[in-house]
């Protein structure tokens, strides 16, 4: 396509920008991609297998919002975060902010909240207007204010708890850093829920959004269901990439049951999610690769140390899956996928060659492939060190798309 994607000044400063999820596709990236698409071909629908915190299917809503999402991800948090996104913001919603104004000034009578540990991740003045939050919130009617107070609330949980910035896991601040830290809850969360809403100016858009794990939904779907399928896959094993799932862990110990699609299993413990999302520590001993799929990433594992060289392969169990499906339910227009290349053991995967020869094999043919550097904020594994200075590593992503033949 020949595409200028580098966006270097894109400062999030649109919807996006309103929660913080990792690994967050650029928005301006996705939405040129798809805007040449939706010029040349009439596109009904877009899904994304992996939508995370819903980036490209709130692109193709902004570009036509008659368009219909479908949106997978086995995260209850992306699942939320994404919903409020394509929920825009209902008439009634200045009553629910001024109500739960109210609430928050007023209110003396409300149980402080606990779950397991909540003393370790959270000082006890913060759980305090955290549990008043949690109170009042749950007291307002409407479930689509609420869903927005909660995705609102997110920033303030990880604003707020000793967990360090610098990291997506779970990594305890220093003790002076957490008795240092001002408490402005309330007043944090009023103005973001006040400012934020000016960023929600669009009406519902037509969606349907699956809070489950792909490799187990796709079956479901019918052959050439989708027109577009865009989407970021993890793209390698959680211990060492993005723990997605720890990440959300402590604000989905704050919301409560009723206004999240969850089960009992992903609150067990805070990795839970990362262990059985694509990537996971799961259990692939049983499923091999085919001889075709083994030739792929042949040359790569060969170098690979053997305790390593299995968690590669149980990645690429899921991953080739994964394709296929996709392979199979788009079969009728365009698959667009923005990788990551990664390193184990010395070596780099090259996920998107391995994923551009599968997409061809299959009968997709590539009509481009785009490059872009990027700046990891929250990777310190990957930082280097100049003299005794820490420099934030420079890595690339690429976005390759192909179109059936
Ligand atoms: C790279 S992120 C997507 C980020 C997204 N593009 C955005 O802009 O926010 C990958 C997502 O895949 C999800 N995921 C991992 N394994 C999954 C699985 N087996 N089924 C569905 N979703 C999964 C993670 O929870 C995470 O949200």
């Amino acid at each position: 396509m020949g595409l200028d994607i580098s966006f270097k000044d894109y400062r999030k400063d649109d919807i996006h920008g309103t929660v913080l999820y990792p690994a967050m596709m650029v928005a301006p990236v996705q939405k040129l991609i798809l805007e040449r698409i939706f010029k040349k071909e009439k596109i009904s629908s877009v899904f994304d297998p992996f939508h995370g915190s819903g980036t490209a299917l709130y692109e193709s809503y902004e570009i036509n919002p008659d368009v219909n999402l479908f949106g997978c991800d086995i995260n209850p948090l992306a699942n939320l975060i994404t919903t409020v996104k394509l929920n825009g913001i209902p008439r009634f919603f200045k009553n629910d902010m001024y109500e739960l104004e109210c609430k928050l000034k007023g209110s003396t009578n409300f149980e402080c909240f606990s779950f397991h540990n909540v003393e370790k991740w959270f000082r006890s003045d913060i759980i305090e207007n955290l549990s008043l939050l949690r109170d009042s919130i749950s007291s307002i009617k409407h479930k689509t204010s609420r869903l927005y107070f909660w995705y609102t609330m997110c920033n303030i949980i990880r604003k707020y708890s000793n967990t360090r910035t610098s990291t997506y896991k779970l990594h305890i601040k220093e003790t002076e850093a957490i008795s240092k830290m001002t408490n402005n809850v309330i007043s944090d969360f009023i103005s973001s829920a006040k400012n934020n809403i000016l960023k929600f100016n669009k009406s519902k858009a037509k969606y349907k959004l699956y809070k489950d794990d792909i490799l187990k939904v796709s079956n479901t779907f019918l052959n050439d269901q989708f027109d577009i399928t865009i989407t970021s896959p993890p793209y390698g094993d959680n211990g060492t990439t993005v723990p997605y799932g720890q990440f959300s862990s402590l604000a989905l110990q704050w919301i409560p049951d009723n206004d999240l699609i969850i089960n009992d299993w992903e609150r067990e413990n805070y990795s839970i999610i990362d262990t059985k999302s694509l990537g996971g520590s799961r259990d692939n001993k049983n499923t091999r690769l085919s001889e075709y799929e083994l030739d792929l990433i042949k040359e790569y594992i060969v170098n690979i140390r053997l305790d390593k060289q299995r968690k590669v392969i149980n990645f690429f169990v899921d991953y080739f899956f994964a394709l296929g499906q996709m392979c199979r339910y788009t079969k009728k227009k365009y698959i667009i996928l923005t990788l990551g290349n990664r390193t184990v053991d010395g070596i780099n995967i090259d996920l998107t060659k391995i994923s551009s020869h599968y997409l061809e094999d299959n009968g997709f043919t590539q009509i481009a492939l785009e490059t872009r550097n990027i700046v990891k904020k929250r990777t310190p594994k990957l930082t280097s060190k100049v003299g005794n200075t820490s420099v934030p590593s420079m890595n690339e992503e690429f976005i390759i798309i192909h179109k059936s033949i």
